[in-house]
């Protein structure tokens, strides 16, 4: 379904009416990919939470469906997973074989003070409808900071995994029924400033360069005061109990950009790994332009391993279904492109360095790139809107992938998503002009 106002994005899912944050419960089930999201139907800002849900078949075209979750006497319905309990190991649904198995957390204000646990819901009809567990809440530790459960199954344990993030802390706990939870480990790093929290963790297993399976952790990373956001990850190995990171050094960034927040993996999608993000930032998500819709989710990517000179890295490009989906536009040469509201194109640069600029009259979004020194940059300050330092910095990152020249940009209504460098570089930022971008500018050295 395709709605058509003037801040409504074409290739990217937003819901209908209201407020949408976080992706959740992200699974492929019965040729369908579910979509469950951080949802407040009855404003625009964020409000007691629901889970809104849509399904698609090609990670473009979304059926936005009923609300799956809504809030209950244990609180509001914060963000979390979704599994498919192929052995029915949790006995849901009347012994009945099939359930989806949704885990998440409660949010509730309990005699003045905030606590969050976590919580499960079940389906028999492959995610059209889910019940309550009336167990619930099945983990509590009385915490206020402790949510976004990601849950995935163990296969060489055969047992289930739950991470969850407590503050600058993810706790790992493990399961056989999915009711009952033993705690495993916890995962930190040493330089987690004290205002710096992390939120909804996931983990999954990509291949390196020599075909070698390693696991990555991936934690959205904010300030209490939710201005400087972003999701880093680790690259490691996972033993069923602890997760060991073997990067160490330097902080990773998956995104150079503000706009990729919370982003999570579908599960049961086999042979690779989709990503979808909450295309926003908090510094100022609840300030951007509405039309009684605010927010939307990045494209689908899939994830993989890089071997940079500076050591492995995560790699990201659009999932397949956009290539299959969407006409790409090749630009080899210097050129000026108009009615470029959305589109995909695919800029190569003959020489080192260059810039492409997307504008109306007055306003600019300006991209500049040095392929020889390796780096990259977005400057929105060129933008009227005033959404804060957060919205206007220079964003830029260092690349050592130089020799992957292309650089693919999926424009749409009021965003810019930039692959550079082989899927090294990779920036998510929206735009909120006065009047729509509709020109695309390719400045490149000959
Ligand atoms: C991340 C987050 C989660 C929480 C949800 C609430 O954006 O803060 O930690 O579960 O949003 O909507």
């Amino acid at each position: 379904m395709r709605y058509f106002e003037e801040h409504r994005p074409v290739y990217h899912f937003s819901c209908k009416k209201g407020w949408l944050n976080d992706p959740n419960g992200l699974i492929y089930y019965n040729g369908y990919f579910h979509l469950f999201y951080q949802h407040y139907p009855g404003g625009v800002t964020h409000g007691p939470m629901h889970w809104g849900h849509a399904r698609s078949r090609n990670l473009l075209d979304w059926e936005e469906l009923p609300i799956a979750l809504y809030p209950d006497e244990n609180g509001m319905i914060f963000s979390g997973s979704i599994v498919y309990d192929r052995d029915n190991t949790g006995k849901f649904g009347n012994g009945k074989k099939e359930t989806l198995v949704a885990v998440f957390t409660h949010d509730q204000i309990c005699r003045g003070e905030k606590i969050q646990y976590q919580s499960l819901a079940y389906s028999t009809d492959g995610g059209m409808s889910f019940k309550k567990y009336a167990g619930n809440p099945v983990l509590d530790f009385g915490l206020s900071d402790f949510r976004d459960p990601k849950v995935f199954w163990y296969a060489r344990e055969e047992k289930w995994i739950m991470l969850t993030a407590a503050l600058n802390k993810i706790l790992i706990f493990s399961s056989r029924d999915l009711r009952e939870w033993e705690k495993e480990s916890a995962f930190s790093t040493e330089d987690m400033q004290k205002n710096e929290i992390w939120e909804c963790p996931d983990l999954c297993v990509l291949k390196d360069g020599e075909g070698r399976k390693k696991w990555v952790l991936i934690v959205s990373q904010n300030t209490l005061d939710y201005a400087k956001t972003g999701i880093r990850y680790f690259i490691g190995d996972f033993d069923g109990n602890h997760f060991v990171d073997e990067t160490g050094g330097d902080r990773l960034w998956m995104d150079f950009g503000r706009d990729n927040y919370a982003a999570a993996t579908f599960e049961e999608t086999k042979d690779r790994i989709v990503q979808l993000g909450w295309m926003n930032c908090w510094a100022y998500a609840q300030k951007v332009p509405e039309e009684g819709f605010r927010g939307s989710m990045t494209i689908p990517r899939e994830l993989f391993l890089l071997e940079t000179p500076n050591g492995t890295r995560m790699g990201q490009k659009p999932a397949r279904e956009i290539f299959d989906n969407i006409h790409i536009q090749r630009l080899t040469e210097n050129k000026v492109v108009q009615d470029v509201l959305n589109g995909i194109f695919e800029i190569e640069p003959q020489g080192d360095r260059g810039e492409i600029f997307i504008k109306n009259e007055y306003e600019t979004l300006s991209v500049s790139f040095d392929y020889k020194k390796g780096w990259i940059s977005v400057d929105r300050s060129g933008l009227c809107c005033n959404l804060g330092d957060e919205f206007a910095e220079l964003r830029k990152m260092r690349f050592w992938m130089k020799e992957d020249r292309k650089i693919l940009l999926v424009v749409d209504t009021t965003s810019i998503e930039i692959f550079a460098a082989g899927g090294e570089a990779v920036g998510t930022f929206q735009f909120f002009p006065e009047r729509p971008f509709q020109t695309l500018e390719v400045r490149m050295e000959e």
